[in-house]
């Protein structure tokens, strides 16, 4: 299977990135052909100071590797440098209903608070329709929050496909039941504009010391509690082993815990998890010519492919000579 999926350079990764999207990435690169991107140009959506976008970035490309996608398996690139698919986004854009994108979220949750939305967050799940049909994917490993994206991309391509014939391969979602909606600090959905992120690289003390101020319910330590509805429970089952899971579900079904102990026990396992990532983080960064080839090879292959379908769709709708 072709797996494609693209992950916004808007702010150091965290969690919720890693067990909704990240992990699937790295555990389909082993048996299938995975494409994955930096997405940029949907980051200008948002970030305009092109210093801090750099950085960004460059820290999005040290974070992937470091958490172990291979480029000897998978396809590492920056969106921006497939120009191939801003040209196949114009395509789909003269096919795209105004409703269909008056009803993505992104753009209804800011034109519904008063705020003005510009035309790039308005066409912003067409762009991403681009970046998955570009490609001929049939996987797109996300979060629950990208699913509505992903059946506009699904529309679009049936559209498409249905007036002009057969151009497109269907896409579908792929998400992990237990981490499709990884919860913040807050027990809200982890989100970046939340400001509620446990990051995957923070200092593990500051980590540490966020993890402590976790959000709990103030029911008497004696109860009893249901831990599927906890989030603190959530955020541990991530990380722990199957064992380490049981034990801590059979202390909730007692009751008779403080959550401080739980804190602990997500601090320690978590630092567990994350320290070799770490390790490979820092070795990374001193070899910025490595991860400049990666980038260039990578975008190279990913480019070598999107021209191939763009000039499908192109020829499909009557541009350039058949
Ligand atoms: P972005 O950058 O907001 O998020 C990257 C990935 O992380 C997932 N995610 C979560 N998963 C579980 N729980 C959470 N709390 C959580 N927060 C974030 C997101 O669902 C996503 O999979 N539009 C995309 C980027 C994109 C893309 C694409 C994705 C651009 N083109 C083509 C797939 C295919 C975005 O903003 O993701």
């Amino acid at each position: 299977m072709r797996v494609l999926s693209g992950i916004q350079p808007t702010g150091r990764f965290h969690w919720g990135n890693y067990f909704g999207a990240i992990k699937q990435y790295i555990d389909f690169q082993e048996a299938h052909d995975g494409y994955y991107f930096i997405a940029d140009l949907h980051a200008l959506t948002t970030i305009r100071d092109p210093l801090v976008l750099r950085g960004y970035v460059k820290d999005a490309a040290l974070d992937l590797l470091a958490l172990g996608l291979d480029p000897e398996r998978a396809t590492l690139f920056v969106q921006s440098d497939v120009p191939e698919v801003s040209q196949l986004c114009w395509l789909l854009m003269t096919g795209a209903p105004l409703g269909l994108l008056e009803r993505c979220h992104a753009y209804k949750d800011k034109t519904s608070k008063g705020l003005r939305a510009d035309v790039g967050l308005f066409t912003y799940p067409v762009l991403m329709s681009a970046d998955i049909l570009a490609y001929d994917s049939n996987w797109v490993p996300v979060g629950e929050d990208q699913v509505q994206h992903i059946e506009v991309c699904r529309d679009l391509a049936r559209s498409f496909n249905s007036h002009y014939g057969e151009v497109f391969t269907m896409p579908e979602a792929k998400i992990v039941p237990g981490a499709a909606k990884v919860p913040g600090t807050d027990g809200e959905k982890m989100s970046k504009s939340y400001n509620n992120t446990l990051g995957l690289f923070e200092e593990p003390k500051e980590l540490r010391k966020k993890i402590m101020r976790i959000s709990t319910d103030s029911r008497p330590m004696e109860d009893a509690k249901d831990p599927e509805t906890d989030h603190l429970f959530q955020l541990y089952r991530l990380f722990a082993s199957t064992e380490q899971i049981e034990e801590l579900r059979a202390i909730y079904l007692k009751g008779g815990f403080g959550y401080g102990e739980v804190k602990k026990r997500l601090a320690d396992v978590s630092d567990t998890y994350l320290q070799p990532a770490r390790v490979r983080r820092a070795e990374l960064e001193s070899n910025p010519a490595l991860v400049a080839d990666i980038l260039s090879k990578g975008a190279a292959k990913a480019r070598e492919r999107a021209r191939s379908v763009l000039l499908r769709a192109e020829r499909a709708c009557g541009l350039k000579a058949t």
